[in-house]
């Protein structure tokens, strides 16, 4: 206390202290409007825990991939952190979503608060730009491969798409370039303009104030201020989420696929689940109507978002009254999770790789087999090509002696026996039977 008072005199705190705390909440504090505060931690934690990442990454082609296995395996609490900010963007989407969508159902974006609302669905922007350019920084093969889509989508939008694509990835590759450049703005240029707009925000909701519930007697119902109750129930809220985010980046580990590898273009990338409707989406538009899902329709609805203070002018704010704008708010939720839904059902119906297939191709590359076999134009030609053994004379009976002993099923063979147990032959050989032309 005598700290505070002898700062106070020197800082003259009471009036920030009356600006932080002191703001008249009309209606009194409330559960429903944490989200604003939750999205604000959110960002501060991704801010802290990219911090802590960028010590040890290195955004650079050779080393990115490795960087970050280092991270995930040899550094204190890497994995941890790692896992922290993984889920804290997913859950940054999901605080920003709910804010959006009570302000929306609260009518907390029309007059006079429309530049707030304005300001925050560029924010929304800048988040979905963070989660676009931290995708690509693991550098493995579904960041790599995810990236390339999201150019090629890029690239679709007339006149500046060609050029603004190029711009992005910083030449005609995606490479090395393209990744330096990614980091540069994900840890840089958006922390900036994002602090700039969240400061704006902020500033707005001071100037106006909150807008409170819906209807004047509820809003004279009672008028308390920020402090305590409501900063109760944010902080509350905010450690809520924490631990959810612990939770998961302790429980679920997110690991790495493999190493990007800008020749294999058969790799099929999954996005992260928020950009998975529109993925779905994608899926059913072809040919000249691809345009439309690829800039067209995201444009209308971006724009219709930032607008939308001026496209309903109903002055009311209670949802109850205003059913139009009810019904194409919800329309919207029920197309994006119908599409999100759809993607899921899709993705679990892809059958599961047999992981006896993983440890059979990581024995291949283990026993340098690729010195003398090729695969799909890689490796040596001493031994017999084989891509596509699963579809030769060879059958599972074959393969298991062959491996324990080549000379007794190819007299004369000089390829190599191998000190494999019994597991390694059955593994190797499940890889073998899989190489086939139209894989089962
Ligand atoms: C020193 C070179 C060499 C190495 C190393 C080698 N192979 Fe071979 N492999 C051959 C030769 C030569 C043949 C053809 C004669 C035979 O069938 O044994 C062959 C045959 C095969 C065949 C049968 C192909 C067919 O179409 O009949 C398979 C399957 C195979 N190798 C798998 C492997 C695997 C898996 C490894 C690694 C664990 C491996 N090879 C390592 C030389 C090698």
């Amino acid at each position: 206390m005598r700290i505070y008072k002898w700062l106070d005199r020197r800082l003259n705190l009471k009036p920030v202290e009356r600006t932080l705390l002191d703001e008249p909440i009309p209606g009194g504090a409330s559960w429903i409007y944490v989200f604003g505060s939750a999205t604000l931690f959110l960002f501060l934690l991704q801010a802290v825990t990219g911090m802590f990442l960028a010590i040890y990454y290195a955004p650079t082609p050779d080393h990115a991939y490795d960087s970050i296995q280092f991270i995930e395996e040899q550094v204190t609490f890497g994995a941890f952190v790692r896992g922290l900010h993984h889920w804290g963007a997913s859950g940054m989407v999901v605080a920003i979503g709910l804010h959006m969508l009570q302000t929306f159902l609260y009518g907390a974006y029309k007059s006079p608060r429309e530049v707030m609302w304005m300001v925050g669905v560029v924010l929304f922007l800048i988040v979905m730009a963070f989660a676009f350019t931290g995708y690509l920084l693991p550098w493995d093969q579904t960041a790599y491969w995810a990236t390339q889509i999201g150019l090629n989508m890029v690239g679709t939008v007339p006149l500046v798409g060609e050029f603004l694509m190029k711009v992005m990835r910083g030449g005609e590759l995606l490479g090395a370039l393209t990744l330096s450049r990614f980091f540069a703005v994900h840890v840089l240029f958006l922390p900036a303009i994002l602090v700039t707009l969240i400061a704006a925000h902020l500033f707005i909701l001071r100037r106006v104030g909150p807008a409170g519930p819906w209807t004047d007697e509820r809003a004279s119902l009672g008028r308390e201020t920020f402090y305590p109750r409501q900063v109760y129930m944010d902080a509350v809220v905010m450690l809520a989420v924490f631990a959810v985010l612990a939770s998961l980046a302790l429980l679920v580990p997110f690991p790495l696929t493999d190493k990007a590898n800008p020749s294999d273009t058969s790799f099929v990338p999954v996005p992260e689940w928020y950009f998975l409707f529109y993925y779905e989406l994608l899926k059913y538009v072809h040919g000249p109507l691809e345009p439309l899902a690829t800039w067209v329709l995201p444009m209308v609805v971006v724009l219709g978002l930032f607008f939308w203070p001026f496209i309903d002018r109903n002055p009311v704010r209670n949802p109850i009254k205003r059913p139009a704008a009810l019904v194409s708010g919800l329309l919207f939720l029920l197309v994006v999770f119908s599409l999100l839904g759809l993607s899921i059902r899709n993705l679990y119906a892809v059958p599961r790789v047999d992981p006896a297939l993983a440890r059979g191709q990581a024995l291949y590359q283990q026993f340098g087999c690729i010195g003398c076999h090729r695969i799909h134009g890689e490796g040596g030609a001493v031994g017999p090509e084989l891509s596509y053994v699963g579809d030769g004379r060879p059958d599972r009976e074959w393969h298991l002696k062959h491996f324990r002993d080549p000379q007794s099923v190819s007299p004369g063979s000089f390829m190599p026996k191998f000190p494999l147990d019994d597991k390694q032959v059955n593994d190797l050989t499940s890889y073998m039977l899989s190489l086939k032309r139209t894989p089962s």
